[in-house]
């Protein structure tokens, strides 16, 4: 049924204002897609990581454990995608440099991923800021999931950095890192799943 025109009107006008509600403020919107940027790159650094662990002797664990982490960063950044384009902002693919390919050892790879979890902290810590100041509520709410993601993915650089720094060149002490770094990551992911 064709509505009479004043209906469609009205009807048009209270789409358009419904977008205004739930549209995302410019600073608030680039702000986001800096953090796409961000976790697409830390999914690219990761996938060199494991690209690069994978053909070092021995590295069976951490090769998947980086794989792992490079889907993880990929599906953070899907999620900030996701919720752009639903606000009714434009989420922006952007362009990636080449990430570093290759580490002088387990320990600097292990020092730089901490390093990295550590700015990607500082840009989501960045992001509640900019919600707060143009008291964009949703957008506050939203980054909660990401504030708590950034505690235990710290966490767990930390506690790998640790562990590498304790074991030292002891090789037995790194085959038992390799062998039991995916059940530091079973763990982890299996509180993800109760939170
Ligand atoms: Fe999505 Fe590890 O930060």
């Amino acid at each position: 049924m064709q509505l009479p025109l004043h209906h469609a009107f009205i009807e048009c006008q209270i789409a358009i204002n419904l977008k205004k509600i739930t549209m995302l403020n410019d600073v608030m919107k680039d702000a986001l897609n800096a953090q796409v940027k961000m976790e697409a790159e830390s999914s690219q650094v990761y996938l060199a990581m494991a690209s690069w662990a994978e053909i070092q002797p021995g590295l069976e664990g951490v090769t998947q454990f980086f794989y792992r982490h490079s889907d993880e960063e990929r599906m953070h950044m899907l999620k900030l995608i996701g919720y752009i384009n639903e606000r009714g902002g434009f989420a922006i693919v952007p362009a990636l440099e080449q990430p570093q390919l290759t580490y002088p050892s387990l320990r600097h790879a292990f020092k730089e991923l901490l390093a990295h979890e550590i700015k990607v902290s500082n840009g989501i810590n960045e992001l509640v800021d900019i919600a707060l100041q143009h008291k964009d509520y949703a957008t506050h709410n939203f980054l909660q999931w990401y504030v708590a993601e950034q505690i235990e993915e710290e966490r767990l650089a930390r506690t790998l950095n640790d562990k590498l720094e304790m074991i030292g060149d002891d090789k037995s002490g790194l085959y038992l890192f390799d062998r039991d770094i995916l059940n530091v990551g079973a763990t982890q992911n299996a509180k993800k799943g109760a939170a």
